[in-house]
């Protein structure tokens, strides 16, 4: 059931606010102030590393978790493609937690690399949609995201799910480990809470949105940049609209531009600028200078104060509500991905069961 909306894919970016706040809810239950785990838990105090592993999207929220570990937690993380980390057999020293995402729970590699670290991590924990899953079952604490069943190819609700409860479980670690005071626990809990109004107030911009995205849908490549935590939400953002648009998209960290990509810059070249306006903006807005000196398309996705210090130099504008810094991945997300959406609705593609694509890839 689409529940009015023409995709299942409209309709699971539609239903983030309320799934993210379901998921938040199991977390962080109302009336207390601390972040719960399900049953024993886990005591990051003797963890001195973590080892996140995935696949697709999946993984690119294991890279966004990994700046908040290490920022708030102060834990050293390794992150790794399940495909690689397998077959790479790489050592695992003591006190280490593996930790898989998964919204299936049952992507082989990602499997194969959970057994792989079984008799070797300390503890084998998952994020995962489906708590009767393999990869569930076989860990030592299995996280559920809560996002209901997501039945478009591309990830949309399961991605923003993994991110909060990512986020949430990096919060439990900087307690933990005593490396974040109670007043920024409390701000990240209170901005957590919200964040279900503030994505309902980004996904008004569905028509600015889809007004870009006619645009963009002419795009023969296109670029995605972001620092930061932007980084992998960028790399996110070209993975969801090659999938379903068929459209050549690549990402690259800001910083990276004039390490090579900026040869390709020219008049034909439209540039997602992932930007809230946070510490590392004005780095951001001068590697989009270098872009527009160049001629390329700039589509800037930022808050009003960040549009606003942008200058109308870009080629469109997609206003966001503004939000805790931590936080800004997954509001980032939904532009992202109605970005991706109305770029392949206006070329016609098979939104919800893209070309060769299968949602659950059990064989490798
Ligand atoms: C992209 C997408 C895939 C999956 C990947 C992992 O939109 O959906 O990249 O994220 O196949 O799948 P799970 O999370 O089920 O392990």
């Amino acid at each position: 059931d689409k529940a009015g909306h023409k995709h299942f894919m409209a309709k699971e970016i539609a239903e983030q606010p309320t799934v993210i706040a379901e998921a938040i809810r199991h977390y962080l239950p109302v009336g207390e102030d601390a972040v719960h785990l399900p049953g024993d838990g886990i005591d990051f105090t003797k963890i001195d590393r973590l080892t996140l592993v995935a696949c697709g999207t999946a993984f690119y929220a294991c890279l966004t978790a990994k700046y908040w570990f290490e920022k708030l937690a102060r834990i050293p993380v390794e992150v790794d493609i399940a495909s690689e980390f397998r077959y790479r057999e790489p050592p695992i020293p003591g006190r280490t937690a593996a930790l898989f995402v998964s919204q299936s729970g049952e992507t082989a590699d990602t499997l194969a690399a959970l057994r792989y670290c079984k008799d070797k991590a300390d503890q084998i924990l998952s994020v995962v949609n489906v708590p009767e899953s393999s990869i569930a079952r076989e860990s030592d604490l299995a996280l559920p995201i809560h996002a209901g069943v997501e039945i478009g190819v591309a990830s949309t609700k399961a991605f923003t799910c993994q991110l909060s409860v990512l986020l949430m479980l990096a919060l439990k670690a900087a307690t933990d480990r005593g490396e974040i005071g109670e007043e920024e626990l409390q701000a990240h809990v209170s901005a957590l809470r919200g964040l279900p109004n503030v994505m309902s107030a980004a996904l008004e911009q569905n028509e600015a949105i889809r007004q870009a995205s006619l645009k963009l849908s002419e795009a023969r490549d296109v670029l995605f940049l972001g620092r930061g935590l932007m980084f992998p939400l960028a790399l996110e953002g070209a993975l969801k609209l090659k999938e379903i648009s068929y459209i050549h998209a690549e990402a690259y960290a800001s910083g990276e531009l004039k390490h090579g990509p900026i040869a390709l810059i020219d008049n034909n070249m439209p540039v997602v600028v992932l930007a809230p306006r946070d510490d590392l903006f004005d780095k951001s807005v001068s590697n989009m200078q270098e872009v527009m000196a160049r001629k390329g398309k700039v589509m800037l996705v930022s808050d009003a104060e960040g549009l606003a210090e942008a200058g109308d130099e870009v080629w469109q504008a997609i206003r966001m509500p503004q939000v805790h810094d931590s936080l800004s991945p997954i509001l980032y997300a939904l532009p992202a991905q109605m970005l991706a959406y109305h770029t392949a609705v206006a070329k016609g593609t098979d939104v919800d069961q893209p070309r060769n694509l299968a949602k659950s890839v059990t064989v490798e």
